[in-house]
């Protein structure tokens, strides 16, 4: 489960301009701020890790990630992992600034996206550990369930999250937990993160790995 290569591809501004070579993709998605770029970051981050661009001759660093993604631009990013797979970085939904026609876009584009991509292993919802349960958070894991389209919740920021100890699921997470319970049969997976603390790393890869060979 180990990520010995990690490399920008390619941003797109419309599905049909992803790449289209047939290697299997998650997609990270989430309300704005909630962790993303920061967990695509603390996923590839790791001493031996070969951060490479297409483009010779530009070395990328850990906070491209972060650069890239942070400027609330509205752009599909593809990161190819062990030149095999994909980690997609989805814009992220609710900003709470952005204007109607902005947010009906967000859903149009993404909506586009699901159903464009084939290849998709699963979605990665990341839904903050540090605030109670969101209806934006939940009206997405059900557009998700309604669609068929395979989910893992990732609790980020654990590390803030009040009443969780060790292994413990936090007050915000056994809430979040017993309102999708009514919605699902069975419930999706679930993993606890932290991109400060790295914890959660493992066994999130561990976990994409295990969906890519099913
Ligand atoms: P957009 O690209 O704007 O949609 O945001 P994003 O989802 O990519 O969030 P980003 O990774 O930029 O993180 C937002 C803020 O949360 C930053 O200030 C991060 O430092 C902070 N943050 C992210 N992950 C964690 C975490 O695990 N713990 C804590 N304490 N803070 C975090
Ligand atoms: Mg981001």
């Amino acid at each position: 489960a180990r990520i010995k290569q990690a490399e920008f591809v390619k941003s797109s501004s419309r599905a049909k301009d992803c790449p289209k070579d047939g290697k299997p993709e998650f997609a990270i998605i989430g309300r704005s701020n909630v962790g993303k770029s920061s967990l695509i970051n603390a996923l590839v981050r790791q001493k031996d890790i070969a951060l490479t661009s297409k483009k010779p001759g530009i070395l990328i660093c850990c906070d491209f990630v972060c650069s890239w993604t942070a400027g609330k631009t509205q752009l599909i990013n593809h990161f190819l992992i062990n030149r095999s797979w994909y980690i997609v970085d989805l814009p992220g939904y609710g900003f709470a600034h952005a204007s109607e026609s902005a947010r009906m876009d967000w859903s149009s584009f993404t909506k586009g996206y699901f159903q464009n991509r084939e290849m998709l292993v699963a979605v990665l919802l990341l839904v903050d550990a540090s605030v109670p349960p969101q209806k934006i958070d939940l009206d997405c894991a059900n557009w998700l369930g309604r669609n068929n389209i395979g989910m893992t919740f990732v609790f980020t920021k654990c590390d803030k999250a009040k009443g969780g100890k060790g292994s413990r699921p936090s007050d915000n997470i056994q809430q979040f937990h017993e309102l999708i319970r009514t919605c699902y049969r069975e419930p999706p997976p679930w993993i606890m993160t932290s991109s400060v603390t790295g914890m959660g790393r493992d066994e999130l890869l561990l976990h994409m790995s295990q969906l890519r060979n099913y």
